[in-house]
């Protein structure tokens, strides 16, 4: 049987760690819109990674609703470094308790730059950005936005694949 990392990403965040982990377990790697549902019966192990967008995971419905009869491996990739809370808001917005029960869940830091945006997105941003600077009382969440926006981060490493990578290797070893 083989193993996959299966990754939706739009800026490249997700498509790094993805590729990190794939060289580290010798996985293939696929971008998700080239895999197909029939294909699944051909590998043991999944991962599947994508980056936050406005709280939701990239295709996350899509991929809940493939493997809803087998658990796999999850890791979101969002614009915040280690934030309990934040990481806490992703998990209740794109799963419920008994999905996230079942399948094994990850956060790996990506990092925001607004500058990489392109089209519809970029405007859309652009847009929000002015209304949010017209305000007198920003809320703390809008000054972050700001201060991201003035700022780009970007806290992709190898190092946060560690956790997900010797979860995976400790799976492959026969119980004692
Ligand atoms: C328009 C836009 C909306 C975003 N929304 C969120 C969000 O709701 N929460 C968050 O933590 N990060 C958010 N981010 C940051 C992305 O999740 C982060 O850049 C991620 O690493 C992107 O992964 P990707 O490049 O693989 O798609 C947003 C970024 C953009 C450009």
């Amino acid at each position: 049987m083989k193993n996959i990392v299966l990754y939706k990403s739009k800026y490249g965040n997700t498509l790094q760690y993805a590729t990190w982990i794939s060289e580290e377990l010798n996985y293939e790697l696929r971008d998700l819109k080239d895999f197909k549902k029939r294909e699944i019966k051909n590998y043991q192990t999944i991962i599947f990674g994508s980056g936050v967008y406005m709280g939701k995971m990239n295709q996350i419905k899509k991929v809940l609703k493939w493997f809803d009869d087998q658990p796999i491996i999850i890791f979101a990739c969002a614009g915040h470094l280690n934030v309990e809370k934040d990481i806490e808001d992703i998990k209740n917005q794109n799963f419920t308790k008994e999905q996230l029960a079942f399948h094994h869940f990850f956060y790996l830091p990506g990092g925001v730059d607004f500058s990489k945006l392109r089209g519809f997105m970029k405007s859309m941003v652009n847009f929000f950005i002015k209304l949010i600077e017209k305000k007198k009382d920003k809320t703390p969440d809008e000054m972050a936005i700001l201060e991201g926006y003035k700022h780009p981060t970007n806290y992709v490493d190898i190092l946060y694949i560690e956790e997900l990578v010797n979860f995976v290797k400790a799976r492959r070893q026969p119980s004692l």
